[in-house]
């Protein structure tokens, strides 16, 4: 006899935190795309003949559309950030989000992979707010150099900032690919698929 196939179930998640993951992924995008179109105008590796960024993964066609998008797509990933930072501060989630001292014993003793998983992943969720904010000061640095010049004395000068703005983006992506195979392994799919629908 034939038993009809059981519904998955799905882990749920609340729909605040879902919401918000799915605007961060979208800014994300955005911001790296649209800035990787504003690199290529001028690489800081190496100047106009320098090392340039395939079309495919740029946003923007030229110079002024991906300042354009880079520009507009700020609203959106900074008031998501700070969206979301309030959002875990009321829920009380940051508790539980963030690394602490019991996933520091934790990755030192035990010997429980699913333990280790989620020592990890707080660790890796707590390296982006920094990344995330740096980005942010060295964007308005370099978007109001007349109003913060203190920004740009912070890092030197105009091409160092240049230069900490780009590593945004490696940063951003090697996040992106870790905190995916670390949500696949502690949940597989169902819990990547969990946190869209
Ligand atoms: C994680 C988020 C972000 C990423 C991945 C990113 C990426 C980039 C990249 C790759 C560039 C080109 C850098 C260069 O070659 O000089 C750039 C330029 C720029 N970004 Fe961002 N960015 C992010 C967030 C921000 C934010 C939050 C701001 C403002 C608050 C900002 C403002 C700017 C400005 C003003 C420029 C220079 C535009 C120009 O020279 O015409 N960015 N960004």
């Amino acid at each position: 006899m034939n038993h009809p196939a059981k519904p998955r179930k799905l882990p749920t998640q609340a729909i605040g935190a879902r919401i918000f993951h799915t605007l961060n992924i979208i800014s994300l995008f955005l911001m790296l795309t649209s800035g990787l179109q504003i690199y290529n105008a001028n690489p800081v590796f190496g100047g106009r003949a320098g090392l340039h960024i395939p079309p495919i993964f740029t946003l923007g066609a030229w110079l002024a559309g991906g300042r354009h998008w880079h520009f507009a797509a700020i609203w959106l990933f900074s008031l998501n950030l700070l969206g979301y930072g309030i959002y875990i501060l009321i829920t009380r989630r940051w508790r539980h989000r963030f690394v602490g001292s019991n996933d520091i014993k934790a990755l030192q003793k035990t010997q429980n992979p699913q333990r280790l998983i989620y020592a990890w992943h707080r660790i890796i969720y707590t390296s982006i707010i920094p990344i995330l904010l740096l980005a942010i000061l060295t964007g308005i640095g370099m978007y109001k150099p007349a109003q913060f010049p203190w920004i740009v004395d912070m890092f030197g000068d105009w091409q160092a900032l240049r230069f900490v703005h780009f590593a945004s983006v490696p940063l951003v992506i090697i996040f992106v690919i870790i905190h995916w195979r670390l949500g696949q392994k502690a949940g597989g799919d169902k819990l990547t698929e969990s946190m869209f629908w």
